[in-house]
């Protein structure tokens, strides 16, 4: 596993990735990356604080629309996060924050993906029925996970952290 690591990590397109000053390179990754997380978390997000009774005034079956900007967003972020951390292998791939990370993330838009069919599949039904049994229990887990992403996203910036926690 150390040696795959190592190997994808001195890949010619990694080694480009990391260190070609070109703004095209890791600048563009980790910009693309940034500005697809304000999408993909904010309306997620927004989305998750809206079922759980915030703004009640907002009419619910618009907020369908939004889901495609979540998923062309997550699509960024998956591309953009998949080159970043092929550039950084040698040293996330050892770090247990980024498998958190991903875990939390996987988790996060299974949910989005059923609060899309359950809540929003059926506009008439929500509009008459109002939300299903379940939903404010999927939008609180939604928003522990995006949070939990986000933080563990950002402390694979410093390596070594969760090892030093884990007394590893
Ligand atoms: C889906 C596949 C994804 C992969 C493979 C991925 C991978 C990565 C990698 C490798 C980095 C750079 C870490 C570094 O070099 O320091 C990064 C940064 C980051 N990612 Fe992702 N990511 C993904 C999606 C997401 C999502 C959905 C979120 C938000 C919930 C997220 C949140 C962050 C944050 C906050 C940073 C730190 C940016 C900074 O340094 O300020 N990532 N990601």
């Amino acid at each position: 596993m150390t040696d795959v690591l190592d190997a994808v990590a001195n890949t010619a397109f990694a080694t480009w990735v990391r260190e070609s000053p070109s703004p095209f390179a890791y600048t563009a990754m980790l910009s693309l990356h940034a500005a697809g997380l304000a999408f993909l978390v904010g309306f997620s997000v927004l989305i998750a604080l809206r079922l759980l009774g915030l703004a009640p005034t907002i009419p619910l079956p618009p907020l369908a629309k939004v889901f495609p900007v979540i998923w062309v967003a997550f699509a960024v972020n998956a591309v953009s996060g998949s080159v970043l951390l092929i550039a950084g292998a040698a040293t996330l791939g050892r770090d247990p924050l980024i498998y958190i990370k991903l875990a939390l993330i996987a988790v996060a838009m299974v949910i989005m993906r059923r609060i899309q069919t359950r809540v929003f599949g059926d506009p008439a039904r929500l509009q008459k029925e109002g939300l299903p049994k379940g939903t404010g229990l999927l939008a609180a887990t939604a928003i522990i996970c995006w949070s939990g992403a986000m933080v563990s996203g950002r402390l694979t910036a410093y390596p070594g952290l969760a090892q030093s926690w884990l007394g590893l």
